[in-house]
């Protein structure tokens, strides 16, 4: 599995998604609570760019009556028809076993883990020969 970079920490904050094209694939990364998740932007219903919905929660209940809101700003809703999503995994609620949409890992890296650092100018050879200084270019 190839890494990419795709962002520096602060160009994420929490509650942000970034949209990316890598090897042709359309993908979101979001951050969630500090947390990241990238997301294939295509809803498998019929293929609207999935991520461009909003952020909700989930709506569950045990008993008729009483509701429980919960995963908010977890679940993002597809904007053609509505069809909900868990980010952190890409299940559909409505039939997991069906649909689902491809979640790929996101994490952060230490900078210098994959950019090439301390940056360094370019350095010139130099020699004495016979009391003389000589620069090779
Ligand atoms: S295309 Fe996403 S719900 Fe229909």
């Amino acid at each position: 599995m190839a890494r990419h970079v795709i962002a520096a920490v602060d160009e994420l904050p929490p509650g942000t998604r970034k949209f990316l094209e890598i090897d042709g694939r359309p993908i979101a990364v979001f951050n969630i609570k500090g947390k990241y998740f990238g997301l294939m932007n295509r809803c498998p219903h019929q293929g609207a760019a999935l991520c461009e919905g909003p952020l909700i929660g989930l709506a569950q209940s045990k008993d008729p009556g009483e509701i429980e809101y919960t995963k908010i700003g977890e679940i993002i809703r597809c904007p053609w028809h509505g069809w909900e999503f868990d980010i952190r995994t890409g299940q559909s609620y409505c039939d997991p076993r069906r649909f689902r949409v491809k979640a790929y890992p996101a994490h952060v890296e230490p900078g210098a883990s994959v950019v090439k650092g301390p940056y360094v100018a370019e350095t010139i050879p130099v020699k004495v020969e016979s009391d003389y200084v000589v620069v090779e270019l």
